[in-house]
């Protein structure tokens, strides 16, 4: 886990990358849109739990967040001024069925993402859509949210919808992403919506959220002429806490709830047996079918990439009886999220051995620091200059390996709302100014934009 990549390397060129590589920012619908109440949208899990008290750090919510809704141009000629080909982007759920599910879908939401399309389009951004990045309709909640089946057919009803209306002009469709968070941070953890903390829902949830994304793959091909499916999967890389074989047998433990839950359904292979056989009751309620739906053949694996896990052994703490400790002299951001290309370079290596996917497309990798504007205006955030330059570096190495990855998209274009957090964590290359929405690139926003043009 030590990085000791530094710049006596050969410099970083685009050209180390194949010409069709594609390079983006990752955004999402409720962290950058806000205008929660234009054009009919309907609330979403995220404006319910944002409304409870001591849920949002900051007191905040994504009611305005980046504006983007309303500032998109600027905000898509700042994407592709950076030399950026790929945009990935959500729709917001509640824009398209404000209530979840329903005879008629809402036709100003399509519009807006129809608009915001063609921007891409026309400034030479491929658009690459999530369909769910965790705003579920609120009414869809107030029935039982992802554990019920039903959610699963509204979903795939959504689906069918926003792929028909944008499948003419959007070929790559991510289904869900991170599944992991949706299922554990809201249900089981309880620091994300719908803000729910039992084990035995959150792994039904995440269940339901598998088939939901295998039933929507022939959905989207048969809408979408050419396209491209995928899920994104937030993944890591994990090290025991100690040589002992309490520690490593943790970590085998871990593993299987944190990736293989989800690398090995996607994958033909079933849920691992050696966490199954420990949920015992816990486990999820699988129907006849349901796993040769979640295996449904995609044609590439979404991984977002953000930090490595260090675990124990903990015996009485929880089912898995496993504890993510804080490994001490490791380098971490602002976030205190550890600092590891390294352990990029181990995770896809692991992945590509382990499962050999086609192609993968690193779908997020940022990092989160103390972003202060100087007085002549600008940012200097050299720490994520560093961040981004160093996990570039790393990715050079994993496709050097031949390791399959064809794109990468940082997170984020913009800063943004960030979950639990509000606006206490940025994470944009562009600064975001919440009281005067004002936008300005940073240093490390121009630094991807030296590379990207071939300037550094
Ligand atoms: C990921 C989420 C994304 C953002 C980053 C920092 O887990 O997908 O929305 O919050 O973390």
């Amino acid at each position: 886990m030590t990085n000791t990549r530094t710049n006596d390397l050969p410099p970083l060129k685009r050209s180390d990358f194949a010409p069709d590589f594609r390079w983006g920012c990752s955004t999402s619908s409720y962290q950058i849109e806000g205008a929660v109440h234009a054009d009919g949208r309907g609330e979403s899990i995220w404006d319910r739990f944002c409304a409870t008290p001591g849920r949002i750090r900051d007191g905040s919510s994504g009611a305005v967040a980046c504006d983007h809704y309303h500032r998109w141009p600027q905000d898509l000629d700042m994407a592709a001024s950076l030399g950026t080909n790929a945009y990935r982007f959500s729709i917001a759920w509640p824009r398209i069925f404000p209530s979840g599910r329903g005879r008629v879908p809402n036709q100003k939401g399509l519009d807006f993402y129809a608009r915001l399309v063609d921007g891409m389009l026309e400034r030479g951004l491929e658009p690459w859509v999530t369909l769910y990045h965790w705003d579920l309709p609120q009414a869809l909640q107030e029935q039982g949210g992802w554990v019920d089946r039903d959610t699963v057919a509204a979903f795939v009803e959504y689906t069918d919808v926003v792929s028909r209306h944008l499948g003419d002009r959007v070929k790559h469709w991510i289904t869900h992403n991170e599944p992991w968070c949706t299922a554990f941070i809201g249900n089981y953890e309880g620091a994300h919506a719908p803000g729910l903390k039992d084990f035995r829902t959150a792994l039904q949830v995440c269940h339901n959220v598998m088939v939901s994304h295998g039933l929507a793959i022939p959905v989207i091909r048969r809408n979408v002429a050419d396209a491209k499916v995928g899920a994104a999967l937030s993944l890591h890389p994990l090290y025991p806490a100690s040589a002992s074989a309490q520690d490593v047998a943790a970590t085998l433990r871990h593993d299987g709830l944190r990736n293989r839950w989800f690398l090995d359904p996607l994958h033909g292979r079933g849920y691992p047996a050696d966490v199954w056989n420990i949920l015992g009751d816990k486990a999820p309620v699988v129907q006849d079918g349901d796993l040769q739906i979640i295996a449904t053949p995609t044609d590439f694996l979404g991984v977002n990439y953000y930090f490595p896990e260090v675990v124990a052994d903990a015996p009485g703490q929880g089912v898995m009886a496993t504890r993510v400790v804080d490994s001490p002299n490791v380098e971490r951001t602002a976030f205190g999220w550890e600092v590891s290309p390294d352990g990029m370079v181990a995770l896809l290596s692991r992945v590509a051995t382990d499962y050999q996917p086609a192609v993968i497309y690193l779908t997020e990798n940022g990092s989160s620091y103390e972003d202060v504007v100087s007085s002549n205006g600008e940012i200097d955030d050299g720490e994520r200059r560093r961040y981004l330059e160093r996990h570039l570096l790393a990715l050079r190495e994993i496709v050097a390996k031949g390791i399959p990855v064809k794109g990468y998209f940082a997170w984020s274009l913009l800063d943004n709302f960030e979950w639990a957090e509000g606006y206490l964590r940025r994470f944009g290359l562009t600064h975001v100014d919440f009281d005067t929405q004002q936008r300005r690139l940073k240093l490390s926003g121009k630094w991807y934009r030296s590379f990207l043009k071939g300037e550094l």
